[in-house]
């Protein structure tokens, strides 16, 4: 059965079991024995990630005035292709390209396109999503189109990180999914900032998206355990203005900001260890 905890027949009860019985016992979402990778696994997800990065370092010196995001999602494919992987966004319920290129209001998934034409000043999102040997590695970054943006800009892709790194920081070994959320709502809301709800990380590994959900508000102590061996993702969408976003009715994914505001995005994977998160995307 899924999101429950159950320790076979026979099977000795190791302190992982005792830990996550006890929250389950305390009424608390725990993940399924499924969602626990084992350690060859982890280390798939880790040789994926290796090639996810380098396709982001390429990308970033690429990244210049004049280039249209189509020419962008050109280099991506043939990157990972030329790397053994396959890009895990082409064809990905119907998604046409690549990668996702999200620049200034565009929240995230954004299509690359020979009309979209970067220009200095702008600041834009990289998503990518790499399958090596079967296994997902799921990361994006930002990058300043020309290297300098206006202060207002830079702070918002400044904060933004910080919120990733701040909720990674919050994930220690059995906390929750909630904790993750807290850290950056709070985070997010000092500096002035909107945190998008639509969208939330998520297990990734051995499949694109899967259990837990994580989202990047809520309460600590909400949401599902966090047990050691599980992969997922923490990739906050923070917004200068108002939280609210517009799905785009014509091409079906391109989400954007309702006040047309600019937003920011930063992704890793990570793998949570006895010792806290391990990030596997740099
Ligand atoms: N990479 C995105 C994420 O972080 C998902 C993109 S799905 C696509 O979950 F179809 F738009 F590519
Ligand atoms: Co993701
Ligand atoms: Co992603």
């Amino acid at each position: 059965m899924k999101r429950r905890w159950v320790v076979a027949k026979g099977q000795p009860v190791t302190e992982m079991d005792k830990k996550v019985l006890a929250a389950q016992k305390a009424g608390h979402t725990v993940p399924s024995r499924n969602l626990i990778l084992t350690e060859e696994q982890i280390d798939g997800v880790r040789k994926s990630g290796v090639v996810n990065t380098a396709l982001l370092d390429m990308i970033g010196s690429e990244i210049k005035e004049g280039v249209s995001t189509e020419h962008l999602d050109d280099l991506i494919y043939q990157f990972t292709k030329d790397h053994g992987g396959i890009p895990a966004d082409l064809g990905y319920e119907g998604f046409p390209k690549s990668s996702c290129i999200s620049i200034d209001n565009v929240v995230c998934h954004g299509i690359p396109s020979p009309d979209a034409i970067l220009k200095n000043g702008q600041i834009v999102n990289v998503d990518v999503t790499t399958i090596l040997n079967g296994y997902y590695a799921d990361a994006s970054r930002m990058f300043v189109v020309g290297g300098t943006t206006t202060p207002e800009k830079q702070r918002l892709v400044d904060v933004t990180l910080e919120c990733l790194q701040i909720g990674a920081a919050a994930a220690k070994p059995y906390s929750f999914t909630g904790d993750i959320g807290f850290a950056i709502q709070c985070h997010a809301q000092k500096n002035g900032y909107s945190v998008v709800r639509e969208l939330c990380g998520h297990g990734v590994g051995l499949k694109f998206h899967e259990d837990p959900e994580v989202p990047h508000y809520g309460k600590p102590k909400t949401g599902m355990l966090l047990v050691p061996g599980m992969v997922f993702t923490i990739e906050p969408m923070i917004n200068m203005g108002k939280r609210e976003v517009h799905f785009d009715q014509l091409d079906k994914w391109t989400v954007t900001t309702r006040d047309g505001l600019p937003s920011a995005q930063w992704e890793n994977t990570f793998v949570m260890t006895e010792e806290g998160l391990e990030v596997l995307t740099h």
